[in-house]
């Protein structure tokens, strides 16, 4: 997969505000850039443990810190990046080919997670070095 951490955007979500409150929607293909075939969410992640920690072969990602706070960090064989994400009107968009970790997650942290597919263990890449070979005979 010739994807690069540079591909990975961060891109700002309509927030609809009133006296009452915030709403944030997410639509099939026009905020997130991928039909959504599944939905889930991290929560209850105790402090100082780290998430993530593979790639996938095929899955786009658009993720959403829709409570608290945490970091991921992307890599792709070649380059890296750490984004921030604490605001749940802010989404990443990551793809497929980037090895991913999540970690510094605040209290309380919900992680959203939109995905391209349903759940398959033939999809990910768990092994960091199966991960860069895979990187490097699909340049
Ligand atoms: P995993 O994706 O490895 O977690 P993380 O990357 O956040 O550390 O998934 C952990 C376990 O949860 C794994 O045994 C498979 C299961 N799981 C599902 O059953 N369905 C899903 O959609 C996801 C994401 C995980």
């Amino acid at each position: 997969m010739k994807s690069s951490v540079y591909q990975c955007s961060i891109m700002e979500l309509p927030k609809v505000h009133n006296r009452a409150g915030n709403i944030t929607a997410i639509e099939n293909q026009l905020h997130a850039p991928f039909d959504i075939k599944r939905v889930y969410y991290l929560y209850d992640v105790p402090g100082g443990e780290d998430r993530g920690g593979h790639g996938h072969r095929t899955l786009q990602q658009f993720i959403v810190a829709v409570s608290g706070a945490f970091d991921v960090k992307l890599d792709d064989g070649i380059n890296k990046k750490i984004v921030h994400l604490d605001r749940p009107y802010i989404g990443l968009h990551v793809m497929p080919g980037i090895w991913r970790e999540l970690l510094n997650f605040s209290s309380g942290a919900i992680c959203l997670v939109l995905a391209s597919d349903t759940y398959s263990d033939q999809d990910y890449i768990r092994d960091k070095d199966e991960f860069l070979r895979f990187k490097s005979e699909n340049r």
